[in-house]
């Protein structure tokens, strides 16, 4: 069984300071049309593009990827995939590549998100994903999160096992482009009662802080970007990240609300 406070002992003799902060919109199958993703966009840009220490991530559906791309490259704007293959080209009838993909200028790739993994990607096709993504230069945004808690702790073996079969074969050189998601499939969505208590999110984040040193065994693996996603608000952005500890935020619902998108990405980058 992992012991928590045995790793905050570990960690605290860590830096983060340098990590940049990121906020990223998971857009999934949303909006309807191409017009009103230009719509999200435009109204995010300007906010996202002012900020000074945050990297703004958008993560919409394939489809509108090339017709945002286009729309330019902001500062502190990126794009990134909510999912992709684990092979270049070939008879893959529906897939979308990692090279794909970065060539439509997309930095990021969203893997191993609930729910995909509620259609039946198992931990080994999100390694496969996972190395393909790394393999054709995209930052891979590694989701884990477990369904439910329980006293004795075993969702904490859950989240390391996750960690440690998605990341196989993954090597140290590859840890900066690699971030990590913690997200309780709990506290996802509309029919979340609310998201992780801030407390519970440093928990987590020391977890698999500890379990990336495990695994990589080099203090690089302590820079890997950490961020929290499930039912975040601006109402409880501040809260989430400062307390939780985390390197930013993977919003859903609320990153598809110009206003409510915006304020996120301004509370963090103030904080
Ligand atoms: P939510 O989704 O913010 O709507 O809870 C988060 C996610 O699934 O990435």
């Amino acid at each position: 069984m992992l012991n928590i406070s045995a790793c905050v002992f570990v960690l605290q003799y860590f830096d983060m300071g340098k990590i940049k902060k990121f906020v990223i919109g998971n857009w999934k199958m949303n909006p309807i049309d191409a017009d009103s993703a230009i719509e999200i966009f435009s109204g995010v840009r300007g906010t996202a593009a002012r900020a000074k220490e945050t990297r703004t991530i958008i993560a919409p559906p394939f489809i509108f990827l090339n017709t945002l791309t286009r729309m330019g490259n902001d500062k502190n704007i990126s794009f990134g995939a909510q999912n992709c293959y684990f092979e270049e080209k070939g008879a893959y009838t529906g897939e979308i590549s990692p090279t794909m993909i970065k060539g439509m200028s997309a930095d990021y790739c969203i893997i191993g998100h609930s729910e995909r993994r509620s259609l039946g990607e198992t931990n080994d096709i999100v390694n496969c994903k996972v190395r393909a993504a790394l393999r054709n230069g995209l930052t891979v945004i590694l989701c884990i999160g477990e369904a439910e808690r329980d006293a004795e702790g075993v969702y904490l073996g859950f989240l390391e096992t996750e960690l440690r079969e998605g990341l196989a074969s993954v090597t140290k050189k590859q840890l900066p482009q690699l971030l990590i998601a913690y997200e309780p499939i709990w506290a996802i969505g509309k029919s979340a009662e609310k998201s992780c208590a801030p407390r519970d999110v440093h928990e987590m984040v020391i977890l698999v802080r500890k379990v990336l040193k495990d695994i990589f065994r080099v203090n690089a693996a302590l820079e890997v970007p950490v961020v929290y996603g499930g039912s975040v608000a601006a109402q409880n952005t501040e809260e989430l990240v400062r307390e939780g500890n985390v390197n930013g935020l993977l919003v859903g619902g609320a990153s598809l609300v110009v206003a409510n998108f915006c304020k996120i990405i301004e509370i963090v980058d103030a904080l």
